[in-house]
């Protein structure tokens, strides 16, 4: 059966978890000790759905087969407002991971609501043949979040689809048509995006497309180099640092000696169309690169021709707290900048913001997206930049994140043997999970699995990330509260202090 995790994991298990997991297995809906902020004035509804068993036979029969629920035992969401979403029987879970890092604001933010109902009252869609003016008002509203230069928008559906777009943008305007990219990076799932990639699990044994090259991801925690300055965080790794202080990090710049090494063994020389980058990896584990990296790889790109594309699916929209976007944390002003996710709360839109000479280079042929910037999605856009702005969400990120990372941070301190690496900023926060401190090997899959379960038990719903799939997500909606923190905190010291390694 696909649905789910392998229900024998407990024979791995020590006796308590073993315990512990049998009578999980057995009372879905056991009661945690710990209560989860109210919401005010909000009652969830009841739903009829199908039953689980009902839905396993669907899924694992007619379903896409790479379609994996995170949970071996599954709860049917059926509602959600805010931080909140709840099952058919009621029961209330704080998302922690906001449907891979999507709903930015909320769900059922009153204010989309209405928005989303008002407008498709009026008109849902038309082709951009026509002139309507959601799509403008949405332009100007988005390009007021950028520095000037970044004057031209391309509106389309999915991450994927920006991210293609980018590609095609860097090739036709640079003419050239190698692409660099990290290991350990996500940029989605089509054909171009997929080549760019650097995370086995996520490609396919057929032959590997031209024009596209990896170099080191920069890791301070597990990679070559690194040490206990790098970050530019609020928690640095435990690892031993030997460079001088100030801000010549010696990681970066090792981590930039093979960026060189790409530039000048693979590709053509001065012939580079683009660099892709996360400020910080989403898929890829929330890894934090050494501070100056980003910068550095900026010089060396632009030296070398090539256009610097900063995917913001995951950074942007004030989710790392400090920033609007994760390239503003770094100095730099991207050719080409991606985003998707956040942008639409869960709504299906995505763009590519660039500059007007780059953007010009597309005039050479046509280019058109059906769906891309209709009336409804742009309705929908402006309405969330505005929540954003008007609720204050990217200070509160900034605000929560912070206690939450110093929180997790003390975790990381009192179970080192489990807890390797707490990192992130704002509201995009990762916990590596490791076998043991001295190794930082993978925790195992199953305890891994185990661990997740038990969040979810107690009411946490959170991500998994990373190479090995040993990185715990956290990016909730920013609207998440310090009571909701509070509460998170409580429930994974209560998980850490009970985990025992697999045997
Ligand atoms: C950084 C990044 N870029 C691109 C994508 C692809 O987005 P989509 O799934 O909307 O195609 C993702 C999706 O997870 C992502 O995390």
């Amino acid at each position: 059966m696909k649905f789910g995790l392998n229900l024998n994991h407990h024979h791995m298990l020590t006796s308590r978890s073993v315990i512990n997991s049998v009578s999980k297995l057995a009372l879905r809906y056991f009661s945690s000790q710990f209560k989860l902020p109210e919401l005010r004035n909000f009652k969830p509804a009841t739903y009829e759905t199908w039953n689980l068993e009902k839905i396993r036979k669907v899924h694992g029969k007619h379903l896409n087969p790479c379609l994996l629920t995170i949970y071996q035992n599954p709860p049917i969401l059926v509602q959600g407002k805010m931080q909140y979403v709840w099952d058919e029987k009621g029961r209330q879970y704080l998302d922690l991971f906001g449907g891979i890092v999507t709903t930015s604001v909320g769900h059922c933010h009153d204010r989309l609501v209405k928005a989303l109902t008002d407008q498709a009252g009026k008109l849902w869609h038309t082709s951009s043949l026509y002139v309507y003016d959601e799509i403008y008002r949405f332009t100007d509203k988005l390009l007021g979040k950028f520095p000037s230069q970044l004057n031209n928008v391309f509106f389309c559906n999915s991450g994927s689809e920006a991210n293609e777009f980018a590609i095609l943008l860097a090739r036709l305007h640079t003419q050239s048509y190698e692409m660099i990219s990290l290991r350990n990076c996500y940029h989605g799932c089509s054909p171009n995006t997929m080549a760019l990639g650097g995370i086995g699990t996520w490609k396919y044994p057929i032959p590997g497309l031209p024009g596209f090259h990896h170099t080191t991801c920069p890791d301070p925690y597990q990679g070559r180099f690194g040490g206990s300055k790098c970050r530019d965080s609020l928690i640095q790794t435990t690892r031993d640092c030997d460079c001088p202080s100030g801000d010549n990090c010696q990681a970066s710049d090792k981590y930039i000696q093979d960026l060189d090494q790409v530039l000048t063994t693979v590709v053509p020389k001065g012939r580079i169309a683009g660099f892709i980058v996360e400020s910080i990896l989403g898929v890829g584990g929330f890894v934090q690169f050494p501070s100056n990296y980003i910068s550095k790889a900026y010089e060396k790109i632009k030296q070398q021709g090539g256009l610097f594309i900063s995917d913001e699916v995951q950074t942007g929209f004030g989710r790392t707290g400090t920033h609007y976007w994760g390239f503003q944390a770094h100095g730099i002003v991207p050719d080409i900048v991606t985003m998707a996710k956040g942008i639409g709360n869960g709504f299906p839109l995505a763009a590519v913001v660039t500059s007007e000479e780059i953007a010009s280079s597309m005039k050479k042929a046509l280019f058109f997206n059906t769906f891309g910037g209709n009336p409804l999605a742009c309705r929908i856009g402006s309405e969330v930049i505005d929540i954003i702005d008007d609720e204050k969400m990217q200070e509160n990120s900034s605000i929560q994140g912070k206690k939450l990372l110093i929180g997790l941070g003390k975790l990381r301190d009192k179970y080192p043997d489990v807890i390797g690496d707490v990192r992130g900023k704002g509201l995009m926060i990762g916990i590596e999970l490791v076998k043991d401190k001295e190794t930082k090997k993978p925790i195992d899959p199953k305890g891994f699995a185990s661990i997740l379960e038990q969040f979810k038990d107690n009411g946490l719903l959170i991500g998994k990330g990373g190479p090995s799939g040993s990185v715990i997500r956290i990016t909730p909606p920013m609207c998440l509260s310090a009571a909701d923190v509070d509460v998170t905190l409580q429930i994974a010291d209560h998980i850490f202090s009970t985990y025992r390694h697999v045997d």
